[in-house]
């Protein structure tokens, strides 16, 4: 018989996700539960839906959680904009963008892929050329990839899918929040993200936000969305203005924690989040060059909240990230697909990106070279 509460160690997140969470979340998810009907809840729900929209910068009133983590945000938009036979154009330079590729197969679209070298962006003339003599429905595109620390600018790409006729869909797991996310300016039909990353919450929930445009073409469907559980129209009935209906019981705490994320950046302000997770990157970026490292993603698009740092040769990949958690209590995360063994990859995500957390990875990091 287990006897006593499993106590976990105090540990510093510094990797792809997730982040530190600040206490204030932590302790907002510690309230007593209500119900997940309770006028209470009933009225967080509008506050974390009003705040959504501010972070996403957008008007859209389609903006709420999904209950799940950010695969499912991804599952959610996919499932509920293709029929079986309609063609996507997914630009893949990474793991998020090979994912995306993989559930629109599963919903039945005809995928064209645009692939670039790992640790690049995807450029608008490549998107341009896919689209020449098409006209799909949807133009995807993982904006922060976390897989490689590549950012891809957007503005672009959305002007080449909508000139095409297509929707513009656009994950977020790890920009929002980290570096500026412009939905209505950048015309963004369908966005999901995460909760674990730049909002500094625990994982969960899958912030998306629909345009009017992207509802219009679900209303057009000919055929019902494949998922009950994340069908958007059965959604809207728990999560929309009108009378609240049943679908399924809310994660009641995590969306405690993402009102109080949420209440935080917006404290903070959107622009001074941005610009933290701009500064850390930078004494990052200068730290590493002292010792001799550099990041590996492209240069001029490499993400603020994660740097894809370059193993040098020889060195002991898997060892120095042992040793940083194990002496130091710093979780870094490993390279994935082309770059396993060839990259570290540090984040400085929502609360962990911080001056102090900086100044430690780099600390430790010496002492272990
Ligand atoms: C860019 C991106 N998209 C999607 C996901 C999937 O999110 P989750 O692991 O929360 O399901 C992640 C997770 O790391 C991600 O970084």
């Amino acid at each position: 018989m287990i006897t006593q509460a499993f106590t976990l160690p105090q540990r510093t997140l510094m990797g792809p996700g997730p982040s530190d969470v600040p206490p204030s979340v932590l302790a907002a998810m510690g309230q007593s539960l209500v119900g997940h009907l309770d006028p209470s809840f009933v009225a967080m729900m509008e506050e974390i839906k009003k705040m959504l929209r501010q972070v996403f910068l957008t008007e859209n009133e389609m903006t709420f959680p999904i209950s799940g983590t950010g695969s499912a945000g991804m599952e959610f938009c996919f499932t509920n904009l293709i029929e079986p036979g309609d063609e996507v154009v997914i630009g893949i330079n990474g793991v998020f963008g090979t994912r995306m590729a993989d559930v629109a197969a599963r919903c039945g679209a005809e995928v064209v892929k645009v692939e670039v070298e790992w640790g690049h962006i995807i450029e608008p003339a490549q998107i341009a050329e896919a689209l020449n003599g098409r006209s799909p429905k949807l133009v995807a595109i993982v904006h922060a990839e976390t897989s490689t620390g590549a950012l891809t600018p957007l503005g672009d790409i959305s002007k080449l899918a909508h000139d095409a006729g297509a929707l513009f869909l656009v994950d977020s797991v790890t920009s929002l929040g980290g570096c500026p996310v412009r939905v209505d300016d950048w015309g963004v039909d369908v966005i999901y993200s995460g909760t674990q990353k730049c909002l500094s919450c625990p994982p969960g929930l899958a912030p998306v936000s629909l345009s009017p445009r992207a509802m219009e073409a679900i209303a057009g469907r000919k055929t019902a969305v494949q998922s009950w559980y994340l069908d958007v129209n059965l959604l809207a009935n728990y999560w929309g203005d009108g009378a609240r209906v049943y679908h399924h019981t809310a994660p009641i705490t995590m969306n405690y924690a993402l009102h109080e994320s949420l209440r935080l950046i917006l404290d903070e302000g959107l622009e001074n989040c941005w610009s933290r997770h701009e500064t850390n990157h930078f004494r990052l970026k200068n730290g590493l060059a002292e010792i001799g490292l550099g990041i590996a993603s492209q240069e001029g698009h490499q993400l603020w909240q994660l740097n894809a740092v370059t193993v040098p040769e020889g060195t002991d990949e898997s060892g120095v990230r042992k040793a940083l958690l194990n002496d130091h209590g710093i979780e870094i995360g490993p390279g994935l697909g082309p770059l396993a063994g060839k990259v570290w990859r540090i984040g400085l995500m929502g609360y962990s990106s911080s001056e102090e957390n900086v100044d430690r990875v780099l600390a430790a990091l010496k002492t272990l070279l």
